[in-house]
């Protein structure tokens, strides 16, 4: 029987969010009412001057909370279930190394299990070709691969076996829309399905977002989604950003999404900046040429006759040696 302190029904509360606070709450147990008191069960022999009485509390349910709890998989392989894996609206998508493939039913049932919100999980295979997609198959649930993300007050409508998408950039599409001054000329050159686009037209007060991709499929998502979020502002082009942007108006800002390569194009977008005006560029690299990087995007931009100022942080780890960062370059010249 579990061990309980009796506290009067008034000091109730304040003593169980202390004894939580202090980890020393049983949460395996129920409290229980008994007269005027409360029997609180902990898991140390004594608290304060409490009386100390074993109780026949009922054992509580703990739901798990990861899906590693609930696997069912060797245990010589736990080690190996990731601890992370992306959530796009109503769809999880999850990596796995090659040992755990025999289990990948598994696994995305147990996060099903989970995750109530999660209405089927693809083994992601990883993102493929110029258009950026994913290689999924279905590992758990039914329904399609398509489906509606929310985030910043804005809903997204994808399908990553589709047209590239990333939740885990949120908080940088937020930051984004925050630098945003009214009437700005926004282009994107990568656009995807136009998530920086619809945030930042949701959340500030642009004169035009543009949002460039090849991928047709990109532009299709993008329309549905300005129409979903009531956007007037959004212009949404399929095509080669480089030829592009070469029709559209000077921009404030250009937003560079293409981690890989963005670099190789940033020339062609300063020529499409005003002075003044912020290239938002993703890049991955490695971490020690990190400061090399930079200089060498500085001399490079200045032998085409642009000179930059450039401001980067680390925005996610890619691999042990790689990352991904995030670089504001400002056009000074
Ligand atoms: C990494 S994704 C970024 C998508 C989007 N910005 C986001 O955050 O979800 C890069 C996108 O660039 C597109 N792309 C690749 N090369 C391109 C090019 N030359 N011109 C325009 N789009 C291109 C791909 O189709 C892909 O959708």
């Amino acid at each position: 029987m579990p061990v309980c302190i009796v506290v009067p029904k008034r000091r109730g509360e304040s003593v169980r969010s202390q004894l939580l606070s202090e980890g020393i709450l049983d949460l395996g147990h129920r409290i229980r009412a008994e007269g005027d008191n409360l029997l609180i069960p902990i898991n140390v022999p004594s608290y304060g001057d409490f009386e100390v009485v074993e109780a026949d509390s009922p054992a509580q349910e703990r739901r798990p909370t990861d899906y590693r709890e609930v696997a069912d998989i060797p245990a010589d392989l736990r080690d190996e279930l990731p601890s992370s894996f992306d959530v796009i609206g109503d769809i999880a998508l999850i990596k796995l190394p090659d040992s755990l493939m025999p289990y990948k039913c598994e696994i995305g049932r147990a996060l099903m299990e989970v995750n109530g919100s999660i209405r089927t999980a693809f083994l992601d295979s990883g993102v493929k070709g110029e258009f950026r997609i994913r290689d999924l198959e279905r590992i758990a649930g039914s329904g399609p691969s398509e489906t509606v993300h929310r985030e910043f007050g804005v809903s997204l409508r994808t399908d990553p076996s589709k047209v590239y998408f990333n939740p885990r950039l949120s908080s940088e599409r937020a930051r984004i829309a925050s630098l945003v001054e009214d009437g700005e000329t926004v282009i994107d050159m990568f656009a995807g399905v136009a998530p920086f686009g619809t945030v930042i037209c949701r959340n500030a007060d642009p004169g035009a977002v543009y949002s460039i991709d090849l991928n047709p499929e990109a532009e299709r998502f993008a329309r549905i989604n300005a129409e979903k979020n009531h956007i007037n502002k959004l212009f949404p082009i399929t095509g080669d950003a480089i030829e592009v942007i070469q029709r559209l108006p000077i921009a404030d800002r250009i937003i560079m999404n293409l981690p890989q390569t963005a670099d190789r194009f940033l020339g062609c977008a300063l020529g499409r900046l005003r002075i003044g005006g912020i290239a938002h560029m993703y890049k991955i690299t490695e971490c020690e040429g990190f400061s090399g990087f930079c200089a060498k995007l500085e001399s490079d931009m200045a032998a085409l006759g642009f000179g930059i100022s450039v401001e980067a942080s680390e925005l996610k780890t890619y691999s042990p040696t790689m990352s991904v960062y995030s670089l504001d370059i400002r056009r000074e010249s």
